[in-house]
């Protein structure tokens, strides 16, 4: 995808990899609309900051209105916000558990809903959902995380099979750590990272790929 143009929707964007995919979608020549709860600390005459809680069906709806009423179709999704916590199971308060599966899953759904129709009448169009390597192997006291992330690479699986016939592709990206405020509430420090811009240029690479090449998944890790 030639993303001069072109209109880019992304979750969690007020820091951390969303933050630096905003700003290599713009650097690429995108119109960007970045959804979070915090402001997006961001100013560029292409770039739109819309208050939302992605756990909340009314507030992406109402996102989604606003979007579709200035443009025709969303041609590029980035279902990014997510947090995780690690922590012994029994610990759990039902509510911080669906708060993460909310968060993390279901707003996926949330969101892709709205974007699929306009997609699938251009016959184009390309979704990236943040996985994670907790989504591949189970880690000590992410039952909550790993359970989530393990779910985005089977919702992100599903749907690649369903979308590409309409020329849709849909990625799931796995990375290992990246250096941000995700582990300043996640309850452990790895002992290696990765940067933010590093992530955000890996997921400008897939989604430049040529239309006819569909990256389903793709696994990174810090040396
Ligand atoms: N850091 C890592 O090592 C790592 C590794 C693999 C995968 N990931 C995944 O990468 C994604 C981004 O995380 P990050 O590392 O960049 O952490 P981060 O810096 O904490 O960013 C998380 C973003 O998600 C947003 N968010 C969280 N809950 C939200 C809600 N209810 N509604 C709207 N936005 C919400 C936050 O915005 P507000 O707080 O302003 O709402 C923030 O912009 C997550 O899905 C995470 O699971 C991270």
């Amino acid at each position: 995808m030639n993303l001069a143009g072109k209109t880019a929707v992304v979750t969690g964007t007020s820091s951390g990899i969303g933050l630096a995919v905003c700003r290599s979608l713009l650097d690429a020549g995108a119109v960007v609309f970045g959804l979070s709860r915090r402001e997006t600390p961001l100013v560029h005459e292409h770039f739109r900051w819309i208050q939302a809680d992605v756990t909340s069906d009314i507030a992406i709806d109402q996102a989604f209105d606003a979007i579709l009423a200035q443009f025709d179709r969303v041609d590029l999704l980035i279902n990014n916000a997510g947090f995780g916590f690690f922590r012994d199971v029994e610990s759990i308060e039902p509510a911080e558990w669906r708060r993460l599966i909310d968060t993390n899953l279901t707003a996926m759904f949330l969101c892709t809903r709205h974007v699929v129709p306009g997609m699938k009448a251009a016959g184009s169009g390309m979704i990236v959902n943040m996985g994670s390597v907790a989504g591949k192997r189970g880690i000590k006291g992410g039952t909550a995380y790993c359970a989530s992330k393990f779910a985005v690479n089977g919702f992100s699986e599903s749907l690649m099979e369903e979308l590409r016939e309409f020329g849709i592709r849909v990625t799931c990206v796995n990375p290992g750590s990246v250096r941000t405020e995700f582990f300043d509430h996640a309850g452990i420090e790895p002992k290696k990272y990765m940067q933010p811009d590093d992530v955000a240029s890996l997921i400008i690479s897939l989604v430049t790929l040529p239309e006819g090449m569909l990256p389903d998944e793709l696994t990174l890790r810090p040396i």
